[in-house]
């Protein structure tokens, strides 16, 4: 009975608007690839939705870490989402190993998830091969945390970068699974979400490799732009970055993928169409486009850059965002935890 009303509470919330989700790992700093690919999507789409956007510290130990910065990258993250346009009055931030039911479910999924379904995850095998022996059993496990995330909050819609839609369609299968095998008179348990994938720049590549993409892990930090680059740091990464010998620069053209990738983060940066930046840079030769994209990166991030230093020297309120956050994304994801272990059948706490 208890637990009907609670079901109910939920259906409510999520009546008026369609629920969003989605997080980011707390490995490093973060990168144009994850500002183009993710966080300035949630703040374009935030106010049409209810928002619950999270930092995956959980995630971040699926590789060996570093104990000394874990914290540390956690709270700079936070005040990156902040400083990068996300709206409290519509939005939930909050810290993944603040709230509990995440590795609960998780525990939980991972019961009914088939090994093989993980077994064939491309990040997984990519990871794998980076680690050699020292592969963790949360590596591979990892997907099933990522399912746990999202279907706790019975999320409609995850916006993530392309590189992740293997792992959506994984949570759709485990959520399928626990729905047919425990779903009782065709209620389901868990909500099962849509993947939000945008075209454009929702695969930033590597300046110095324009076929790979732009990330964390590559160990030349010429690779790629870092949200909080000092303008001297970006021209210098411009100046360095692969191109070609070609002159008159064009989109879509399979031989030149650093012109591709820097065409178009030039075009995402300076807010212009395709079209107009395909017209602009038609003649171009490199020595004339890179300034070009080396002021309209600075100029992007400029605003947060400030905003974000900002909120690093108010520890108190940074603090007190994220104890709210883990306060509000509880209430929701508790209320989830206790429907799936109802309908797994354990014994409620007595
Ligand atoms: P990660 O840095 O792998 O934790 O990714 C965090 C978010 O940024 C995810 O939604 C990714 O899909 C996105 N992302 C990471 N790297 C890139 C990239 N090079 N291009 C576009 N999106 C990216
Ligand atoms: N795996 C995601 C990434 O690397 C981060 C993530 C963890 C996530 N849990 C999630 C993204 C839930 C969306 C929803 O980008």
């Amino acid at each position: 009975m208890q637990l009907g009303v609670r079901l109910k509470q939920v259906l409510h919330l999520n009546m008026s608007k369609k629920r969003v989700l989605s997080g980011i790992q707390t490995t490093g700093s973060l990168h144009l690839g994850n500002y183009l690919g993710a966080i300035r999507n949630w703040v374009e789409i935030q106010q049409d939705y209810d928002n619950f956007f999270f930092f995956a510290d959980l995630h971040a130990i699926t590789v060996p870490h570093d104990a000394k910065v874990l914290a540390d990258n956690t709270l700079k993250m936070a005040a990156v989402y902040l400083a990068s346009g996300i709206d409290l009055s519509c939005s939930t931030i909050f810290v993944q190993s603040h709230v509990p039911a995440h590795s609960e479910l998780a525990w939980l999924l991972n019961c009914i998830t088939p090994l093989n379904w993980l077994e064939r995850m491309i990040q997984f095998k990519e990871k794998a091969v980076k680690q050699g022996e020292n592969v963790s059993v949360g590596l591979l496990d990892y997907p099933v945390l990522m399912a746990a995330d999202i279907l706790l909050y019975d999320a409609d819609k995850v916006p993530v970068g392309e590189d992740q839609k293997q792992h959506l369609e994984l949570t759709r299968d485990i959520a399928g699974r626990i729905n047919d095998k425990f779903g009782k008179k065709k209620q389901s348990v868990l909500r099962v979400p849509e993947p939000m994938i945008r075209k454009e720049g929702a695969r930033v590549m590597s300046l110095s490799d324009g076929t790979k993409k732009m990330s964390k892990s590559d160990p030349s930090d010429l690779s790629r732009i870092e949200l909080l680059d000092s303008p001297e740091t970006i021209k210098r990464k411009i100046k360095k970055c692969k191109t070609d010998p070609v002159k008159g620069l064009t989109f879509d053209d399979p031989e030149r993928p650093e012109c591709h990738n820097l065409l178009t983060l030039y075009q995402i940066l300076s807010n212009q169409t395709k079209e107009g930046v395909a017209v602009e840079c038609q003649d171009m030769g490199w020595g004339q486009f890179k300034p070009l994209l080396t002021e309209a990166t600075v100029e992007a991030l400029k605003p947060i850059q400030d905003k974000y230093h900002e909120l690093m020297n108010n520890q108190e309120y940074l603090d007190s965002v994220l104890r709210e956050g883990a306060s509000q994304a509880s209430s929701v994801a508790n209320q989830t935890l206790a429907r799936v272990k109802d309908a797994l059948g354990f014994l409620p706490p007595l």
